[in-house]
């Protein structure tokens, strides 16, 4: 049986400007290639998923718009079911401007539109959905009272979650009560337990407070670094990345966690497993161009 997957995210439409370098305040400087592909966290992962092999559902918003029409049309291109996608004409898509330097180096403005808009009735309308899934995923690219609601649902339902806690933010307890899993970068580390992390002890620390905070299993994603787990039964183990060359990082956290919600066992005992295949994933995204561009299928994750 294939994976049922919920993903509660965002849709935005990523603007791609390479640039040598980023310019000076003041400065006016010419773009060296402009390119447009799809993007957003929310569709990032759930295209990731999707690749994998699951069975993924999406709830979330577009505006009434060319950018929208793009990206609904992108998603069921990716067999992923788009009925729970509302369509605001109030507020436009969702929208990344991503500023790609030569050095590899990324930097992102992001208009959230209608990903920001995203009402309790959204997440009222897609219930029976929440329940019927193995697994639901958010990230903070939409209102965070609404992760909260959808969550609820799940935990009501023993349906898992996972929590992808970025851009970084600060979290009420009352949302780490309710997540399973949650994946935090250094970053996010930092926000959510105000330890700097650096090494695996750090990582350790980090994700033991996490634990008393009330999540189940922590996954620390660490760059170029890999990653570190630490899980319910005490399961911990520190996950080496691959040395590749970056063309371009962007989507490759969202690839990790698509991957990862896609493999992982409803119990996470194949935690090792599931880590090294989303690891497996993210080293191929990070050597293309653009976020749903570059995302690799099931097959080609295998081949690597
Ligand atoms: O995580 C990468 C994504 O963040 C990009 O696709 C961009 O849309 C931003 O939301
Ligand atoms: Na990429």
């Amino acid at each position: 049986k294939r994976k049922k997957i919920v993903i509660l995210g965002s849709i935005n439409m990523d603007i791609i400007l390479q640039l040598t370098r980023l310019p000076k305040p003041g400065e006016t400087m010419k773009v060296q290639k402009f390119e447009t592909a799809g993007g957003g966290k929310g569709a990032n992962q759930a295209v990731a998923a999707a690749r994998s092999n699951a069975e993924v559902h999406f709830i979330g918003r577009v505006g009434d718009d060319q950018y929208g029409k793009q990206m609904c049309a992108l998603l069921k291109e990716n067999s992923i079911n788009v009925e729970h996608i509302k369509i605001d004409p109030s507020h436009a898509t969702g929208q990344a401007y991503i500023l790609l330097q030569q050095s590899g180096e990324n930097s992102i403005l992001v208009n959230s539109g209608a990903n920001a808009s995203i009402q309790s009735e959204d997440i009222e309308a897609a219930q029976e959905l929440i329940e019927s899934a193995d697994v639901i995923v958010a990230q903070f690219e939409v209102p965070l009272p609404r992760i909260i609601e959808a969550f609820k649902i799940a935990r009501q339902a023993a349906v898992q979650t996972i929590l992808n806690p970025a851009p970084a933010l600060k979290v009420p307890d009352e949302l780490l009560a309710l997540t399973d899993l949650v994946t935090p970068n250094e970053v996010e580390a930092e926000m959510l337990t105000d330890i700097h992390v650096v090494n695996k002890q750090d990582a350790h620390q980090a994700a033991e407070k996490l634990r008393m905070q009330g999540v189940k299993h922590v996954l620390l994603t660490l760059g170029s670094e890999g990653s570190y787990y630490l899980t319910q039964t005490g399961q911990e183990e520190a996950v080496a990345a691959y040395k590749v060359k970056a063309v371009d990082t962007t989507g490759a956290g969202d690839t990790f966690i698509g991957c990862l919600a896609a493999k992982l066992q409803n119990n996470f005992e194949n935690m090792a497993q599931a880590v090294r295949y989303a690891t497996k994933a993210s080293s191929l995204t990070v050597q293309k161009l653009g976020a749903i561009p570059s995302i690799p299928t099931e097959k080609e994750i295998l081949a690597k």
